[in-house]
């Protein structure tokens, strides 16, 4: 079975067994008919790279529905199952006039995996909105609750890519949205300046989110043109004792501070300054207008992908010192 069309690097790899499933006792059924079975849980693959076949059952996990659960005056509890698209979850919670995703509008991807990565955007997480999620442990069929608390998020990571990594299947999240007093958030550089350019001071949630849509089209090629997977790595995370060091060196360097000990460098800046933005090598390449974002320009295999984000990360810690480390899962 061809992975191609299910991960949104385009890359061409075999699944020895693939499975839709539909609902959760669909699930519960093939779990229990293979028990013995190693197991390849799929969202919608758009942060992976698929580096060779997958000998293993692949279980597609397209379970869809979204629904109200619960409101009050100011909010709105809104459960959306994970084989859902993200931007279209995203889009209705807008047209109901729900705030607090707009920020994340357009990013690839379903909304179940968007805990395991706590995906964010445009000074926004999951995180800030997430109140649980549900999931069906693989090798005992129940289904368990995952509070905020339980999930340990943290800047793209959880407790899905850690302790409990490979055991879960998260079946649906549940968010906490607003009715009013929409906390709007356009502090992040890119977004006013682009409602400037509307003449727009006095933001809407579709204004926000149309902001941030026309930017990431700018900026992020789209996956059914160009393959890719998004940031390819993470923004380092140095201790502010370690970076001064390097910005002595390099004082052009940008940063932003993330804790009173830590600042985060712009990977994206580092991999321009290391003359790779554009670069292309065969069919993998560096994307021209987001260096963080590697792309398959059609027949690149996941191995010719994976070699040039090692060849970049070697780079950047000969010239910098600095450690970049893969956002995606590296299959
Ligand atoms: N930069 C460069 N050259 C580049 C890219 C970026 O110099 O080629 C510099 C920019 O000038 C800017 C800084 O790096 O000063 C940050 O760039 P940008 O705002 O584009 O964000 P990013 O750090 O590159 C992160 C997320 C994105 C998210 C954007 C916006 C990570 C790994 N990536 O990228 O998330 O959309 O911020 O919030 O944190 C994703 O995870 O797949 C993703 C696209």
């Amino acid at each position: 079975f061809s992975l191609k069309n299910y991960n949104t690097f385009g890359i061409e790899a075999k699944a020895k067994q693939f499975i839709s499933i539909h609902s959760n006792d669909e699930l519960k059924t093939i779990l229990q008919q293979y028990p013995n079975d190693e197991k390849f849980i799929l969202g919608g693959g758009s942060n992976m790279l698929l580096t060779k076949d997958i000998e293993a059952l692949v279980i597609h996990v397209d379970l869809k529905g979204r629904k109200i659960i619960n409101e009050n005056e100011d909010s709105v509890w809104v459960e959306s199952q994970a084989g859902e698209n993200w931007h279209e979850f995203v889009l209705w919670t807008i047209n109901q006039n729900f705030g607090g995703l707009e920020n994340m509008s357009l990013i690839p991807g379903n909304v179940g995996t968007t805990p395991v990565q706590n995906i964010g955007a445009y000074g926004t997480e999951v995180k800030d909105t997430f109140i649980s999620c549900q999931a069906m442990e693989i090798s005992t069929q129940e289904t368990k609750t995952f509070t905020k608390d339980d999930c340990h998020f943290g800047y793209r990571e959880s407790i899905f890519k850690n302790e409990a990594k490979n055991r879960y299947i998260i079946t649906s999240v549940v968010f906490k949205l607003t009715k009013k007093n929409h906390k709007i958030n356009i502090s992040y550089g890119d977004i006013s300046t682009e409602l400037i350019k509307s003449n727009i001071t006095n933001p809407t949630l579709k204004d926000v989110s149309n902001a941030v849509i026309a930017i990431r089209k700018n900026k992020l090629p789209d996956p059914k043109e160009l393959g890719n997977s998004g940031s390819f790595f993470k923004n380092p995370i140095l201790l502010k004792t370690d970076f001064q060091k390097i910005h002595q060196q390099f004082p052009e360097m940008k940063y932003y501070d993330v804790s009173e000990t830590e600042v985060k460098v712009p990977a994206g800046w580092l991999i321009e300054q290391a003359g790779f933005k554009g670069k292309r090598f065969g069919d993998a390449g560096i994307h021209k207008n987001q260096a963080l974002v590697l792309v398959n320009y059609g027949h690149a295999t996941g191995q010719e992908i994976l070699n040039v984000s090692r060849n970049i990360q070697e780079t950047i810690l000969g010239t910098f010192g600095i450690r970049i480390e893969a956002e995606v899962n590296i299959i």
